[in-house]
Formats: structure tokens, C-alpha cells, sequence
């Protein structure tokens, strides 16, 4: 039986509020609060030190250094990030600790289960198959897997042998795969025949084609996960199982600088184009590393399951880099968390004996939404840390997950971060607390925030206003924009200067420093945990060949977070109908995929206009929130609002 012991207590004084209990604190990582102030006054120390547990074919010379948009961390230093994950762990003697469960859809299918010997036998195995393949240093190699083992080792024999990976979310178009591989310029894709999702083979195979027409790739590695049959093209695919069959099980780890490029992940800006966000390999490993260890107090016996995709960077960093760096147990779960009923997650916790859980707050409320009979049919004992990511999380998902999931026993670590950021960056510690509900906590020992006004000033406490990170800045924050310096600059630089880095973020911050995210103040949707850019879906629907200009906005939405709400003007002669709305949709799956489709699609006659010919976004948002639409008076066409109040049933 597992401990059901409590690890975090109520305030006495503050509803909602709770303490990590001696226990907890004693076997924390993290216990004392002095490690903010010791951190803060020589951050440059603490990250050395955090350094220092993990494994450095060569020491660093300087440990950081900065000009104007541009920093490096542990310069000089030489690593890999698959021998941390791997042989690192084997070479201590823990070769036979189990690396990774995999659980599959189907629920009759048997789990694999590699060991980290395994695991390292398997991904020196496919790093010799690329190498096999003519693919080298710097080289970018795409992967477009479900969640299936092999994705975890794609990434890691591509790092393994210091090729750079781009990984693109399974359940992305094959217009945004191919929008990705030109862009970075991969020569290799590694991608499956299909998998399952909510009890459907779904195939990828196809996608993959057509996602590939036109880029460089110039070989295509498909495992077999689904059996289905898949076009082939022949000279160019090549089977995973025959590629990988002959090769030996042991391949070196490049040593890598630690400011080599690793990977790059695209991600939404407020523009239609993704960014390719770079991060390196030394500070990306020291931060993964340490925020997995102390954000979620792992030990030698941790189940750890991080329930994204690996397609977004929290699948790259708490799925695959962060646990297997810690030596623990990384949990994939390929499937739906519906099928085959609304209890699988759950069963899924007590059949593997899951100690960590960390999810995103869309999932929790649709769980809340499911009820709380479903968790009560399984021992969820094993637990001792809750995760949230992705989105704020409101009040009551916070309690229920709480209460429901952690039965009151566990303390939930609401992780601020980005994929810019790599790896968490606001969040409270399980040894240290406090934990409430809508507040993320301090930032991680070592790295500065600050709110500030739109001039730049800093606000007082409890005031809102835009978090920035100030230097030096977190070590495994990203280093450029694949290919778009000026970009970079102008992205993340740009309001505040290089003295700032602009999360694009509201928050506020209370006097000891716990702050509390309000979301998003550009044009970036947070979509049941996926970000995308109004722009992109805006871009998608312009294709349709009826559509002459398209408007989206983001509203807020019980589950999902937010949702985008699009208003299309249709060309002269076009009638709108449910059909067409339909089609609109298609066309969004084509473009993106499922996940950027609208919830509503309302046909205008006029889009509300600046002077200069700009749509007033803001004026759309506002009637779509249910909120006041303010002067319009400067409008070109302010009668266009009336009509809008009309279409909505604006009641603001
Ligand atoms: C939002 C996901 C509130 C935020 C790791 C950020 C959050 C964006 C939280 C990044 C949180 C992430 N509380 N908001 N705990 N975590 N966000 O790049 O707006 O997919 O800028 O990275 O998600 O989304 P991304």
C-alpha cells in the first residue's frame, strides 16, 4: 500500500492557503527560505553549483557572460544531453532502473517498459542509424511522432550525436510540418505509420508526405507503431525496425559546447509565422535538470508523468530531458484522457503507482466537468506532487484538483514558464510553500523578475502590470530565433531594451514576491493548453477562396481556457451558410489542425476599422467578452458595431 501520509497543511490565519508539513520539508530539496536571498545575492554561484550535478566532459571557464542581446552560460564547458539522460545513470549501476513505462491507448495492448540500459542500447542504436544516413553535427532532423516511445528516443540519439532536433506536434497539419521543416531546413523526418486516439487508428504517414513535398528532407524514418498500410515512397523511406536492426547498441555522445544549439521548437508569436525558438545545450541541461528536481522533489523512486505532448516544449523538458536527467521513471501516455471512459487517467496513476502528476489546467476543468467519481474509483495514494502548466489556473480547478486528485495531501506546484524559457521559471517550491490557488509563487531561486509598467517603471506590490526577467538571465533561456535575429530583438527586446526580457506576460507580484500570472497581453491564445497566434488562424481561413478578410479573437472559455472566435467578410457574390462554416473549419484543419478551429464563426458585412484601414481588434474582443467596447468614435465605420452588438448578443 502506499503512504497516504499528508505533505502540506492549511494556513491557520488564510483560507486556501497551505504549508508543506515537516515531512515534506525534511525531505525536500529546497526546505529553507533563506535560498532566495543566498541565490539572489550570487546567482552566478547558484547556478555553478546546480551545475555541478550533472556530468561535464569539460568543465566550464567562466560560468556567464552578457553584451546587449546576447548571453552564454558555463562557456567552455563540453556535455551531452543524452549521456546526462542516460549512460550517466547506467555507469552509477542503475542500468536496470526502469527508464520509461510506456502506456498505449488501447487498453488491452501491453505497456513496454525500457530500463535505462535499454533505452541507451536503443537510442545509440538509431543514432548510428542517422549517423548511417549521412546526418552530422548542427545537422536539423525533424520529428513527427505520436506518443510513442520512439519519440523520446528520436530526441535523444539526435542530440546524442549533436544533431539539432525540431519536433512538430502529431496532431499538426501537414501545412504547418512543412512551414516548420523549410523554415529549419531538415534532412531527415522521423515519423510512424499511425496510433491511436480515442479508440481510432488515426495514420500520420500521409501527413508526413505531404508535409516533406518541396523541403529538403531527404530521408523519412517511419516506425511501425499502427500497422495500417502507408504509402511508400521507396529509396526515400526507410523502416525504423530494418534502419535501426543492424547497428550497433553503443554510440559515443558528441561532446557538445554547452552553448551548441540542441533543439529548436516552433511556437506562436502574434504573428501567422511560428518562431523557431533555439535553445542550447549546457544551460538548457543545468535548468531542465534542476527545476524538474525541486519543482517536483524527485528521488531515486519516482513515477514521474508529465501528461503533454512532446510536440510542446513541457513534453521535451518533463517527459523526456528533466526526468531522465534525474534518473527517475518518465511515464508516456499515448491516447485520449476519455478513452475508453473518463477514468483512464486516473487508472493510469494507480496501475503504474504515479507519485508526480503534472497537467495543464484545460484538463483539470474538463475533469471537473466529468465529475469526481471518477477519481474515486482508484487508489491515487501514490501521489505526492501535483503540477499545473500552461494557462492560469482558476480557483476552483486549483481546489478541486486538490482535493480530488491530491486528496488534500499533496501540494500543487503551479509552474510558470514558456517555451522561450525552457524550463520553469515562477513557481512555489514543495518544501517551502506556500501554495495557492491562482498564484504561481517566486521566482525559482536564481532568477530575478519584475513587474513593470508600460514606461518601464517598476509597479508597487499588488499592482498589475508585464513580467519581465532581468540578468543574468535563466540559463536555459532561448538564445535566438532560428534564422530572425532582428526578431528576436524586436520580440523579446524590443518594449524594454536588452535589459529586459519581455515575457509578453501580465502579472502581479505581492510583497514577498509571489506572483500571480494574468495571461497574455498580445495576440496569443492559450488553446486547452495550446498556444497559437489569432494571426495563424486568421491566415488559415484566408485561404479559403470565399473568404476576403478574416478577424480572430480569443474569448475566454470554461474549459478550454480561451477559444478563438472568428468573423469572416466573404467575397462579393458568396452566401453564408452552416456549409460553408463547415469548410471554414476544414480549412483550418488543413492549415494548422484540429486544435486552431474555431468555436463560433460569424459571417459580417463589415469589420470595425481604424482610419488607416486596421482592424480594431480590440473592438472585437471586447464584444465577444461581453465587455465595454469603449470609443469608437475614431473609427472609420463605427456603425459596423452596431451590427456586430447585433450578431453576438452583445450585452455589455
Ligand atoms: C502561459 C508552456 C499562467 C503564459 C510552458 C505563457 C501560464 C505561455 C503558466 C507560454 C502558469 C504558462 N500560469 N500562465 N503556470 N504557464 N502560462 O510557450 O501566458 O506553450 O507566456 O509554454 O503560457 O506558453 P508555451
Amino acid at each position: 500500500m502506499a503512504e497516504t501520509r499528508k505533505w502540506v497543511e492549511p494556513d491557520p490565519k488564510r483560507e486556501n492557503w497551505f504549508w508543506p508539513t515537516d515531512e515534506l520539508r525534511e525531505r525536500a530539496w529546497a526546505a529553507d527560505p533563506k535560498i532566495y536571498e543566498e541565490a539572489a545575492a550570487d546567482p552566478l554561484a547558484f547556478w555553478a553549483k546546480r551545475a555541478e550535478e550533472i556530468s561535464w566532459f569539460r568543465r566550464w571557464d567562466k560560468v556567464y557572460e552578457e553584451e546587449p542581446y546576447a548571453f552564454r552560460w558555463f562557456l567552455g564547458g563540453k556535455l551531452n544531453l543524452s549521456y546526462n539522460s542516460l549512460d550517466r545513470h547506467v555507469e552509477a549501476g542503475r542500468g536496470d532502473k526502469v527508464a520509461l513505462i510506456w502506456e498505449p491507448e488501447p487498453p488491452d495492448e501491453p505497456n513496454r517498459i525500457l530500463t535505462y540500459k535499454e533505452l541507451l542500447a536503443e537510442v545509440s542504436r538509431l543514432a548510428n542509424a542517422l549517423k548511417s544516413l549521412g546526418v552530422k553535427k548542427g545537422d536539423r532532423v525533424g520529428i513527427y511522432l505520436p506518443m510513442i516511445p520512439e519519440a523520446i528516443v528520436a530526441m535523444q540519439a539526435v542530440v546524442r550525436i549533436g544533431a539539432v532536433h525540431s519536433v512538430v506536434f502529431s496532431a499538426f497539419s501537414a501545412e504547418a510540418l512543412r512551414d516548420r521543416m523549410l523554415d529549419c531546413e531538415a534532412k531527415v523526418l522521423i515519423t510512424a505509420d499511425g496510433y491511436y486516439r480515442r479508440g481510432k487508428l488515426v495514420s500520420l504517414k500521409p501527413n508526413a508526405d505531404k508535409g516533406i513535398a518541396g523541403t529538403k528532407v531527404e530521408k523519412v524514418i517511419v516506425v511501425r507503431r499502427a500497422g495500417n498500410e502507408v504509402p511508400w515512397n521507396e529509396g526515400r523511406d526507410i523502416w525504423y525496425h530494418e534502419i535501426t536492426k543492424d547497428q550497433p547498441a553503443e554510440c559515443p555522445p558528441e561532446e557538445m559546447d554547452a552553448e551548441d544549439l540542441a533543439f529548436i521548437l516552433y511556437t506562436s508569436g502574434t504573428t501567422g509565422k511560428p518562431k523557431g525558438v533555439m535553445h542550447t545545450t549546457g544551460g538548457y541541461a543545468v535548468q531542465a535538470y534542476t527545476t524538474c528536481k525541486w519543482d517536483f522533489n524527485l528521488h531515486e523512486d519516482d513515477v514521474h508523468w508529465c501528461t503533454a505532448d512532446v510536440g510542446w516544449i513541457t513534453g521535451h523538458t518533463y517527459i523526456n530531458y528533466g526526468p531522465l536527467m534525474n534518473g527517475v521513471t518518465t511515464v508516456v501516455y499515448e491516447g485520449s484522457p476519455d478513452y475508453p471512459d473518463y477514468g483512464r487517467m486516473w487508472a493510469t496513476i494507480q496501475k503504474h503507482k504515479v507519485t508526480v502528476y503534472y497537467t495543464a489546467p484545460t484538463a483539470i476543468r474538463m475533469h471537473v466537468k466529468w465529475g469526481e467519481d471518477w477519481p474515486k474509483k482508484y487508489d491515487l495514494s501514490s501521489l505526492r506532487v501535483l503540477g499545473t502548466v500552461g494557462e492560469p489556473i482558476n480557483e476552483e480547478a486549483w481546489l478541486w484538483y486538490f482535493k480530488h486528485i491530491g486528496g488534500e495531501r499533496c501540494p500543487i506546484i503551479d509552474t510558470w514558464w514558456q517555451t522561450e524559457t525552457g524550463a520553469t521559471c515562477v513557481e512555489a517550491l514543495p518544501g517551502i510553500g506556500p501554495f495557492i490557488p491562482t498564484v504561481a509563487g517566486r521566482p525559482f531561486p536564481g532568477i530575478r523578475a519584475k513587474i513593470l509598467d508600460a514606461g518601464g517603471q517598476p509597479v508597487p506590490p499588488g499592482e498589475g502590470g508585464y513580467l519581465v526577467l532581468e540578468p543574468p538571465f535563466p540559463p536555459s533561456l532561448l538564445r535566438g530565433l532560428w534564422g530572425d535575429p532582428e526578431k528576436y530583438k524586436a520580440t523579446y527586446f524590443g518594449e524594454y531594451g536588452p535589459r529586459y526580457y519581455f515575457t509578453r506576460d501580465g502579472a502581479r507580484m505581492d510583497e514577498v514576491g509571489n506572483i500571480r500570472i494574468t495571461g497574455r497581453v498580445d495576440d496569443v491564445m492559450n488553446v486547452a493548453g495550446h498556444r497559437l497566434a489569432t494571426a495563424e488562424v486568421e491566415d488559415a481561413l484566408t485561404q479559403h477562396p470565399l473568404v476576403s478578410e478574416v478577424a480572430v479573437v480569443s474569448r475566454p472559455d470554461e474549459v478550454k481556457g480561451e477559444v478563438p472566435i472568428a468573423f469572416a467578410l466573404l467575397k462579393a457574390g458568396a452566401q453564408p451558410s452552416d456549409e460553408l462554416k463547415r469548410e471554414l473549419i476544414k480549412t483550418v484543419d488543413q492549415h494548422i489542425g484540429p486544435t486552431a478551429r474555431p468555436a463560433e464563426i460569424y459571417f459580417v458585412e463589415d469589420l470595425p476599422k481604424t482610419r488607416s484601414g486596421k482592424i480594431m481588434r480590440r473592438v472585437l474582443k471586447a464584444l465577444v467578452r461581453g465587455e465595454p467596447v469603449g470609443d469608437v468614435t475614431t473609427l472609420r465605420n463605427p456603425e459596423s458595431v452596431d451590427h456586430l452588438k447585433e450578431l453576438v448578443g452583445y450585452e455589455g
